[in-house]
């Protein structure tokens, strides 16, 4: 077997488990990305760099520029230029590249726990805040592009008799990272399923992110009146669940690759997991936001109106092959999906009718 790299981060935590005992892996997902001194994010990783971990939508133009289109057309929907509130905000580049598409200046915020990257926003000149509380409700434009997906899962798996167990992350008599499966952490796992009609198969791992509902309480507590857009990946309940997916979603990612192994490059791998897109929307409503709908990037980006793109900003070998990559269903138009929710009473978002 080939031997884990150990970091700075993996000594430090099974120096905590040693003490305090096995944690759950949500906690362990937690402290790998968000460790407030070693953490993946924390560190402000480079992405959308050639040599960073990974690629998001922010790096295409086309894709903020339909962006900065539908936040003016909400603007028209609702009277008047809206705040824009761009959850997890990476290296500052898509909330730079949106500004630059606006034809009125918006105060443009970004809500990021990061430290690193927060410093990376603000060289840019991005007005950025550590938690949603820090900012006051008013008419606004919310965004969240890839951004749930980073939020720490919980691993359990189905006993075969209709019940579940949590995965912890325990330290061997090696001194390595071991998995442990014991009763679940909370009852708010169990409930989760039982909600969504769930019955985990036996020995098939599920991946439950319990953070949406507050996540989605604190997004609705920052607007008076607005709409929210959530890109990512994910599924709808009986999908991501299915036996089919019988090791769950999560994935590991270092310099651009995929890799296989949670527990190791403690700190400087990424970790993520599809969403479960059923419990994002009953978030919301739960949150008091009306779902509008759901759709793949490819069709919401043709509907805003991607192809005026070409006569607006130029058409150039790049930016087709950025049109191309963004919307074509073997890339990242069938990738992620784009799930709108306004407050009540609004007219549909911009791009679903
Ligand atoms: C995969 S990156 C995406 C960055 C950017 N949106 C983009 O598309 O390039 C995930 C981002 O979410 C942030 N994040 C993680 N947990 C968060 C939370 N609870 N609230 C807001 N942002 C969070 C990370 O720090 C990082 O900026």
């Amino acid at each position: 077997m080939v031997p884990r790299t150990e970091t700075e981060l993996s000594r430090l935590l099974k120096h905590a488990i040693r003490a305090e005992g096995a944690m759950s892996f949500r906690e362990f997902m937690q402290q790998a990305l968000c460790h407030p001194e070693f953490g993946f994010y924390t560190r402000g990783p480079d992405i959308g760099s050639l040599s960073g971990p990974f690629q998001t939508n922010a790096k295409y133009g086309p894709f903020a520029f339909c962006l900065a289109g539908a936040i003016e057309q909400a603007d028209a929907l609702i009277g008047e230029p809206l705040r824009i509130v761009e959850f997890g905000g990476g290296t500052g580049e898509l909330g730079n590249r949106v500004g630059s598409f606006l034809h009125r200046p918006h105060e443009y915020v970004v809500v990021e726990p990061s430290p690193g990257l927060r410093n990376k926003q603000r060289a840019i000149g991005l007005r950025t805040v550590a938690h949603p509380s820090e900012l006051s409700p008013c008419p606004s434009f919310l965004l969240a592009n890839e951004v749930l997906d980073a939020f720490p899962v919980h691993r359990v798996m189905g006993d075969g008799r209709g019940g579940i167990q949590e995965m912890y992350v325990d330290v061997d008599g090696h001194g390595e990272f071991v998995e442990r499966f014991d009763v679940p952490s909370t009852p708010l796992l169990r409930a989760r399923l039982e909600s969504e009609g769930i019955v985990l198969g036996r020995g098939q791992v599920g991946d439950v992110h319990l953070g949406i509902d507050a996540f989605m309480a604190d997004a609705r507590s920052v607007l008076s009146v607005g709409y929210f857009l959530v890109i990512d990946y994910g599924m709808t309940a009986p999908d991501l669940y299915h036996y089919s997916r019988r090791n769950g979603s999560l994935r590991c990612y270092y310099r651009q690759r995929q890799v296989h192994d949670p527990l190791d490059l403690v700190g400087e791998q990424d970790l993520t997991a599809d969403l479960d897109f059923t419990a994002v929307e009953r978030a919301a409503a739960h949150a008091g936001f009306e779902p509008v709908g759901r759709q793949w990037q490819g069709a919401w980006l043709k509907a805003i109106g991607i192809d005026l793109y070409r006569k607006q900003v130029g058409s150039s070998d790049d930016s087709e092959r950025d049109i191309e990559t963004l919307t074509s269903p073997s890339q990242l138009g069938s990738t992620f999906e784009v799930l709108a929710f306004r407050t009540p009473g609004l007219p549909p978002v911009p791009g679903f009718s």
